[in-house]
């Protein structure tokens, strides 16, 4: 069963040692748990795979310290410089052209490579004094909900890693915004997430198409765009996204013991109701605020997956304006 390691120096030594040695550990990032190996290190790299059940034509994302590190692993553009410059360390995955440097296996053979600087404290200590950049996909088994925080990763692939390097919970919940700006005049939101379309846009003076879930607008040839494999988030329980409206009134009409009642905000309507149905009706925040929604989202997924409900109705948003699409877009693939 995995260990979790604080995260003083003496550990993140210990994780730099069990690196250097081909391991394979979890790390926390600000979006989401990491399952991180050498990425200069193939066969390191091909254990992520294995440990993950993940198909190796899904590559991974790199992870840096800098802007200049970056620079050894792929080309940067100019509208790659000025995103790094707004966003690093941050939630914003570039994809650019590779260097020969990066292993096949971490791009599944594509010839642009996904790269991200972390701000995370704990994950940053442990870049810096690495002499390599790490390979990382969130650490959850292919398929099911990403982990925010160190337990997640226990329970899903305890017997399978030895450490997990604990630290600050991931502040953000859920994944990095990925772009694809090999075409600086036609620049891609494959992912969206915390760094919204208006960010991008302000901070690189162009507008980016948004094309996720778009298989035919394929950024290669044969390869589906980030998370368009099926079910890429999913819970055990079948998810169902509904009007708040449609969940009251199934709460007051068609209730049943097997379904969880997801809201975004704590109910403050027919409080005599909620109290009866207590045990199956949740909320992601107390005032419906954006980010702490998004903080919570995959833990309450999990709490409530435990539970064996046969299904999660979960509220939707009025709008699929900034931050909101990226959570829209999570729940979508964990629907069903
Ligand atoms: O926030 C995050 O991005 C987290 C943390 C750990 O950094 N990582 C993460 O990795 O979400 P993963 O592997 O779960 O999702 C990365 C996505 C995959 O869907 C993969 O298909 C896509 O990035 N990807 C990686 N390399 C790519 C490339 N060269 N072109 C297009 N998509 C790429
Ligand atoms: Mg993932």
């Amino acid at each position: 069963m995995s260990k979790l390691l604080s995260p003083n120096s003496k550990n993140i030594e210990f994780c730099k040692t069990e690196l250097e040695n081909s391991q394979v550990l979890a790390v926390p990032t600000e979006t989401v748990f990491g399952l991180a190996a050498n990425a200069l290190d193939p066969d390191a790299v091909r254990k992520i795979f294995e440990i993950k059940d993940r198909p190796l034509i899904d590559p991974l994302i790199l992870h840096t310290t800098s802007i200049e590190e970056a620079k050894l692993y792929c080309h940067l553009n100019l509208l790659s410089k000025k995103l790094a410059s707004c966003f690093w360390p941050g939630p914003l995955t570039l994809v650019l052209p590779k260097k020969s440097i990066v292993p096949d296996i971490v791009t599944a053979g594509l010839k642009s490579v996904a790269i991200r600087c972390p701000y995370h404290p704990t994950l940053r200590k442990l870049l810096k004094i690495l002499p390599f950049p790490l390979a990382a996909p969130s650490a959850n088994p292919f398929g099911y909900i990403s982990p925010t925080k160190a337990e997640h990763v226990k329970e899903s692939l305890g017997p399978k890693i030895k450490y997990i390097l604990d630290g600050d919970p991931c502040k953000i919940g859920i994944e990095s915004t990925i772009v694809d700006i090999r075409d600086s005049n036609n620049p891609k939101i494959l992912r969206p997430g915390p760094i919204t379309q208006s960010m991008l846009e302000n901070a690189g003076h162009t507008s980016f198409k948004n094309i996720h879930g778009n298989p035919k607008s394929n950024p290669d040839n044969g390869f589906l765009g980030p998370g368009l494999l099926d079910n890429h988030y999913s819970p055990k329980a079948s998810l169902k996204l509904i009007r708040k409206s449609n969940i009251i009134s199934s709460l007051e009409t068609n209730f049943d013991h097997k379904t969880a009642y997801l809201f975004h905000a704590k109910p403050t309507i027919f409080p005599e109701l909620i109290k009866q149905r207590k045990g199956q009706v949740f909320w992601l925040s107390e005032n419906g605020s954006i980010e702490i929604i998004a903080k919570n989202l995959y833990n309450q997924l999990r709490i409530i997956d435990k539970m064996r409900f046969d299904k999660i109705l979960v509220e939707n948003f009025e709008t699929n304006e900034g931050f909101k699409s990226a959570l829209i877009d999570r729940l979508k693939k964990a629907a069903d």
